[in-house]
């Protein structure tokens, strides 16, 4: 056996966990540990939980209950438990699976280190506090032998916690309290990713647009009671938006998830204005029924909603816009279904995620009443999937004939000699190439589109060999605007 220690990170949920494993296996690796894909070379595994419904989280229990032959199989090997379902259960995880050895919340990554080793002398320990300190994002710098799973893509938490409260979710028992991370910590991280060759990053937050709101508001009411005490820290989302662009090397920006009513003038004028600023943007309405999103206490209506559709379009013609929709939530009547159909036809969303409504401990939907029948919820879910199947199509069809850039992720789904990639609308372009070396991963490649599928565009590489990826060089080179070959704009052009 040899005395490096492994860890393997297992992650569920959403793109705030994804990122969260990488800093918990970037932290361990500052701490001697050696991340590995492989369950059977692991001496630590971390289950990384996600508790959005009820499914997911029933999907951890019967994880830890088929590791527990893992665990005894080599003395050493710790298991722990982390993320959303840690930080509601608790103390349960332990008490519930005398195999679990520690469990750690979602703000209590940076104790990762200590617990793993105390874990080692035994001490079974969680660790759920939830603090209102910047404490939690003080975490090292990317591991020199940190390899990324996105080449050329990173991750950048501005924002954590949500204090909306909708009343079907978990995420602000899960999350806690919004905290944002001064605006020059954002900045000097995403300076370091792209001197290390990134050159799309998304910026992360539960309610990413609200990003310094309750500072900015503190700011303001000391301004006017005339105190003086200067501030720099965070700056409203639209600004960050800007300086990040004006960042050398960063070409595309993107950000999830918004809450449409965090989208002010200069946010939306930013989609316009923005060189790297994708033309996508998530934006989920959950149902477009007034009455149900009252219930759901969303804080806007059908019309708010598709009057910052329009916004956004008038600001940028091509944006392309997906939505999450959630069916069955108590209450809701054939109806208010159809209105949910509706929007979706008028706001044309390129793509949906659309979920069955899951009723979660302590939320306050969990109480109501006028339950929507399984079968009723599972109907609409699959006429709302047959029309964003249609809706999907459309937007590509509409698109054949364009030339698009790509940053490539890897080997196409569909096999062959298919890479695959996703272009400023973040849609995935599976494309051929006659040499899979002229399109390594995190390159940025011209491909045309020869044919749409509901799922995927499919092309051909526009011009072979313009580039070899990140790390070989920044360039400030092409940037897409819109996307056509015929809006490709030429920025700088000053060869590095
Ligand atoms: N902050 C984002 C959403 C984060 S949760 C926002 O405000 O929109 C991701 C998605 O999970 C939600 O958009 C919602 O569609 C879905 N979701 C959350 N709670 C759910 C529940 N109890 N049942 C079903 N879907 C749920
Ligand atoms: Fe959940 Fe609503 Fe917060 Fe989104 S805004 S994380 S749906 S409570
Ligand atoms: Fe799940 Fe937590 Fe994300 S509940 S969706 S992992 S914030």
């Amino acid at each position: 056996m040899s005395s490096v220690r492994r860890v393997m990170v297992r992650t569920y949920g959403c793109q705030m966990n994804v990122h969260d494993s990488e800093k918990i296996t970037n932290l361990l690796q500052h701490h001697g540990y050696q991340p590995t894909d492989e369950l059977e070379d692991a001496d630590l595994l971390i289950i990384n939980t996600c508790s959005i419904r009820e499914k997911a989280e029933n999907q951890l229990y019967s994880d830890v209950g088929r590791l527990r032959a893992w665990k005894q199989q080599r003395p050493g090997r710790l298991l722990a438990v982390a993320g959303c379902v840690a930080q509601q259960a608790g103390d349960a995880v332990l008490k519930r699976f005398g195999h679990v050895d520690f469990v750690f919340g979602t703000h209590n990554l940076r104790l990762v280190p200590s617990m793993a080793a105390a874990a080692l002398q035994g001490e079974r320990q969680t660790r759920i506090d939830e603090t209102g300190s910047l404490d939690r994002f003080d975490l090292p710098e990317r591991h020199p032998e940190f390899e990324t799973l996105t080449p050329g893509r990173a991750f950048v938490t501005v924002m954590e916690g949500c204090d909306m409260f909708c009343s079907f979710c978990i995420v602000p028992t899960t999350r806690g309290r919004e905290i944002s991370r001064p605006a020059s910590d954002i900045i000097s991280e995403v300076e370091a990713l792209a001197a290390r060759g990134v050159r799309e990053v998304t910026l992360l937050g539960q309610t990413v647009n609200a990003y310094g709101r309750h500072d900015l508001r503190r700011k303001e009411a000391r301004k006017a009671r005339g105190a003086v005490r200067d501030e720099a820290e965070t700056v409203a989302f639209a600004e960050l938006l800007g300086r990040i662009d004006a960042i050398p090397g960063i070409e595309r920006i993107r950000y999830k998830s918004p809450h449409p009513i965090f989208f002010d003038e200069a946010l939306i004028r930013a989609h316009g204005e923005l060189r790297s600023l994708c033309p996508h943007v998530h934006l989920p309405l959950q149902s477009g029924s007034d009455t149900v999103l009252k219930r759901m206490r969303r804080r806007y209506g059908q019309a708010e909603f598709l009057a910052l559709v329009e916004a956004l379009r008038a600001a940028r013609p091509d944006i392309a816009i997906s939505t999450d929709l959630i069916v069955g939530f108590p209450g809701e009547t054939d109806a208010d279904f159809r209105d949910t159909l509706s929007v979706m036809r008028r706001a044309a969303f390129v793509d949906s995620y659309a979920f069955k409504y899951s009723p979660r401990p302590g939320t306050a939907a969990a109480d109501f009443a006028d339950i929507v029948p399984g079968e009723v919820a599972q109907a609409r879910l699959e006429q709302l999937q047959n029309l964003q199947r249609e809706l999907t199509l459309t937007a590509h069809r509409a698109r054949v004939g364009e030339t698009t850039q790509v940053l490539v992720e890897g080997a196409s789904r569909r096999g062959g000699r298919q890479l695959s990639g996703r272009d400023p609308y973040q849609r995935v372009v599976n494309f051929e190439v006659s040499d899979a070396a002229l399109a390594a991963p995190g390159s940025l490649q011209s491909v045309k589109l020869l044919e749409a599928t509901p799922h995927s565009l499919i092309g051909l590489l526009a011009v072979e060999a313009p580039d070899h990826g990140p790390g070989r060089e920044l360039r400030r080179s092409v940037k897409t605007v819109g996307g056509s070959a015929d809006e490709l704009i030429r920025i700088g052009g000053v060869p590095n």
